[in-house]
């Protein structure tokens, strides 16, 4: 038995890397990894600043909750794909498709495409938020509407419209071959995914292995849910073997449409991460273990990762969050969900910036500067910390390829 898991291991990292070295050719940067830009702090810098703390991190995909004019003037002519957010209170209002077409006109159509906003989200956990069965009836009329709005202007070739959902729209998650969606959301959930799927629009999930974590520390593996090194599961019904949890949660999700008929349909990461400082209560939540999960996140981004069941599908994940919000409500650890300060400092280096590539291990609170002066720096740097990882990545294939021969 172990010598036969050991054996899959191998192939499978050897699968692993034979698909990520033919990809090899595509990573300039992290293509995949977006950011979440939370507003809700009283003290966090512009959007002109932000849009150069950005860049000179390479990163290019972010989503914000709302549709904030002062971002969406500031992110114009930029390199940024923003993913914008219609608020839950609105969709009632949206249903109607005059109003959609009003809210498409004023919203979007002004900053359009100047900014590149390449999706709209219709509301936001919309399944699980505390006023849910109104919410859930209107979620898929809202979305026809809104999508019928951008069809008029002749923009729904170029904006997508989904809807993120948490986990929790999920009634069984382990293994990921068992993942089904809750009986109570099926029904919506099935026209929500014939929406999806007949405007290839992807499916959006909020997953925190956090909380699983937190909520039953002596029974999960820390490794198992911060991307360590570590022995894993077994999908006893796929053979699938997994390494940590978040890409398990992305497969159960796929089983879980699958269920209900749908294949073809894209998952993706809206919202993952973990808070560097939390109460007594919240067990894991420190800098050291944000800062793994998150660099782990980078790790496997950087190598085009997709998850167990799609392996040739890089999963596309977008980190929660840019920023701390001091202004979030709830315990300590909701406003301690970022890799940034609102000064612009780290809160814990992740190794997207400069300090990585001389120092992987350094959790310093070095500055990145706001200026853009410091910007043109801080790329150079980022830049060699690729290097770093590439080097890094062919090592250890030469080394599976040797043990594998
Ligand atoms: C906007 O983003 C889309 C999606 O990645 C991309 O194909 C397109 O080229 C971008 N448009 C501009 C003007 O940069």
């Amino acid at each position: 038995m172990a010598s036969f898991c050991s054996r899959t291991g191998l192939i499978n990292v050897f699968l692993l890397f034979s698909i990520t070295f033919s990809d090899y050719g595509l990573i300039q940067g992290v293509n995949s990894l977006g950011i979440n830009y939370g507003q809700i702090g009283n003290n966090l810098p512009s959007p002109d600043e932000v849009l150069d703390l950005l860049s000179s991190l390479k990163l290019t995909k972010v989503r914000i909750y709302d549709t904030n004019p002062q971002i969406l003037t500031a992110f114009a002519s930029s390199n940024v794909e923003l993913i914008v957010t219609v608020e839950n209170q609105m969709l009632a209002t949206l249903m109607d498709s005059q109003q959609a077409l009003q809210w498409v006109s004023t919203h979007i159509g002004p900053y359009f495409p100047a900014t590149n906003i390449t999706g709209i989200d219709i509301g936001n956990e919309v399944f699980t938020d505390d006023d849910t069965t109104i919410l859930m009836q209107n979620l898929v009329p809202a979305m026809v509407s809104i999508h019928g709005a951008l069809a008029q202007l002749g923009l729904d070739n170029y904006i997508r419209v989904s809807s993120p959902h948490s986990l929790a729209v999920l009634s069984n998650s382990f293994p990921p071959s068992a993942g089904s969606f809750k009986s109570e959301v099926s029904g919506v959930m099935t026209q929500f995914l014939q929406f999806l799927s007949s405007t290839n629009a992807p499916f959006w999930i909020n997953a925190y292995p956090y909380f699983a974590y937190k909520d039953d520390p002596n029974t999960i593996s820390l490794d198992y849910v911060l991307f360590n090194r570590n022995s894993g599961m077994v999908d006893p019904n796929t053979k699938l073997h997994y390494d940590n949890m978040l890409y398990a949660q992305v497969d159960a999700v796929l089983f879980a449409m699958a269920r209900l008929g749908f294949n073809g349909i894209e998952v993706r990461v809206a919202e993952t991460g973990w808070p560097s400082k939390g109460d007594a209560n919240e067990v894991g939540a420190t800098v050291q273990n944000a800062a793994t999960y998150n660099r782990n996140i980078l790790r496997r981004q950087l190598a085009n990762e997709g998850t167990p069941l799609r392996p040739n599908m890089r999963l596309e994940i977008y980190l929660f969050a840019l920023f701390n919000e001091d202004m979030k409500p709830g315990p300590t650890s909701e406003r301690n969900y970022g890799l940034f300060q609102p000064d612009g400092s780290m809160a814990y280096n992740v190794g997207l910036s400069a300090l990585s590539s001389s120092n992987p291990s350094s959790t310093s609170s070095a500055t990145i500067s706001l200026a853009s002066s410091a910007t043109k720096a801080a790329n150079k740097e980022y830049d060699q910390s690729l290097v770093y990882w590439m080097f890094v990545f062919l090592l250890t294939l030469q080394v599976f390829m040797r043990r594998l021969y």
